[in-house]
């Protein structure tokens, strides 16, 4: 590069205000690297989650700032939300259970996953969506996943993530003329504490856990979020896919239903 060059760069930096990012689920897994690699990229970064400890942790290493909330606190979420301009919100806070049957599923997980994956979502969306159109600016960033788009024995997590998809679908057809982006992000396995939470008998979850396979890792999908919130202004990267080289889907099954009395 000439020295000429470089001082076309230089004075071409952008002199538009400091872009802001939120990220719930930012205390573990996918949300912790997407706040490693958006405060990376310049942005004020706040991340939300409810263990304090690890967001102090990543408060300190990465410069965010750190906001300890349930995402089901609807009115907490919206105090969060409401008063700062949001330029780009990652919507990752999220869980599974049940994850092998609906049939073994209690109220509780069935509240838990559709409140956390879907409605915190929705309340996020509805809190930030009126500044973001008003500046005609802003970026939602979903986690949706592989399994709300192909399927896996997983119905809960699935028709929550199912979910996730026509609201990003919606949503990109609703803010049509506004200059407010939205990009699904939909990752196959990826190594992280999910099946912590996912799955409560030891045992079950060890075997969940050692999927056998190299998984893709929170930094490989922080990696495609940061493509999607810097591709410019003009771009809309709708959805990414992204699964282990080692994992597909589709196909289908036979399995017998004669047998038992038939
Ligand atoms: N791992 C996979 O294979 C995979 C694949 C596709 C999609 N995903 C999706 O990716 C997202 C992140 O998961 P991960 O794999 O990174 O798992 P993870 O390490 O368990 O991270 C989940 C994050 O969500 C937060 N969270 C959960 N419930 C919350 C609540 N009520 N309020 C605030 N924060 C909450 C957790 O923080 P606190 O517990 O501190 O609140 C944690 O930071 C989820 O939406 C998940 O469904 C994961």
């Amino acid at each position: 590069m000439s020295p000429s060059a470089i001082e076309v760069a230089v004075l071409s930096v952008p002199t538009e205000p400091r872009r802001l990012a939120v990220v719930t689920g930012a205390s573990s897994g996918i949300g912790a690297q997407t706040v490693v690699a958006l405060t990376a990229t310049g942005m004020e970064v706040h991340a939300v989650a409810r263990r304090a400890d690890r967001l102090d942790a990543l408060a300190e290493a990465t410069g965010c700032i750190a906001h300890v909330l349930d995402v089901r606190d609807t009115a907490g979420l919206d105090a969060l939300l409401a008063p700062i301009a949001v330029d780009v919100l990652v919507n990752n806070a999220g869980l599974g259970r049940a994850m092998g049957s609906l049939t073994d599923a209690t109220y509780d997980d069935v509240e838990r996953t559709i409140s956390t994956n879907v409605a915190a979502v929705l309340h996020a969306c509805r809190s930030v969506l009126g500044g973001m159109i008003e500046r005609r600016r802003g970026h939602i960033v979903n986690m949706g996943s592989m399994a709300g788009l192909y399927p896996l024995s997983a119905a809960l997590y699935g028709a929550s993530k199912g979910a996730v998809h026509r609201l990003s679908t919606n949503l990109r057809l609703e803010l049509r003329g506004t200059g407010v982006r939205v990009t699904e992000i939909c990752p196959g396995r990826v190594s992280s504490e999910f099946y912590d939470v996912a799955i409560d008998d030891p045992a079950d979850r060890a075997m969940a856990q050692d999927s056998g396979i190299e998984e893709i890792t929170a930094t490989d999908v922080a990696d495609a979020i940061v493509y999607a919130v810097t591709a410019p202004t003009r771009v809309n990267v709708n959805r990414i896919e992204l699964q282990p080289t080692e994992q597909t889907y589709g196909g289908s099954q036979f399995v017998a239903t004669r047998g038992v009395d038939g």
